[in-house]
């Protein structure tokens, strides 16, 4: 795929890399800091609620309660992705 690199980093490696100490590998909210803050599992229906993608992505971006903001690390196109492409399937269903 030649126009992978141009498509911008592997946001799931990101994910991996500064997401997963608190929501786990698989979105479960078990990563080795979760215990402690204690963020829902993608999969469970309060944690992303009725939010659109973009609500998500900004949530992302501005932090919210123990979460940091990340508005500095990713753009808003990068927050976005990261919603469709790596959160939307952990949370085991896809919206537009
Ligand atoms: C220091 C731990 C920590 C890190 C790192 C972290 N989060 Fe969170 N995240 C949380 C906590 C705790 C909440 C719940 C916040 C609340 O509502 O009190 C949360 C909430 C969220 C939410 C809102 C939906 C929900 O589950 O409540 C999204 C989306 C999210 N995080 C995505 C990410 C992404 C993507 C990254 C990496 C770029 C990330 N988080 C990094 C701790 C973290």
């Amino acid at each position: 795929m030649p126009l992978r690199a141009a498509a911008g980093r592997d946001l799931a490696a990101y994910y991996a890399a500064r997401c997963a100490v608190c929501h786990g590998e698989e979105g479960t909210g078990r990563g080795p800091d979760g215990a402690r803050l204690g963020p829902l599992p993608f999969a469970d229906p309060r944690a992303f609620g009725k939010a659109t993608d973009a609500e998500l992505a900004r949530t992302i971006r501005e932090g919210q309660g123990a979460m940091p903001a990340f508005r500095f690390l990713l753009s808003d196109a990068e927050a976005l992705r990261m919603v469709k492409d790596v959160l939307r399937p952990m949370a085991g269903k896809r919206r537009r």
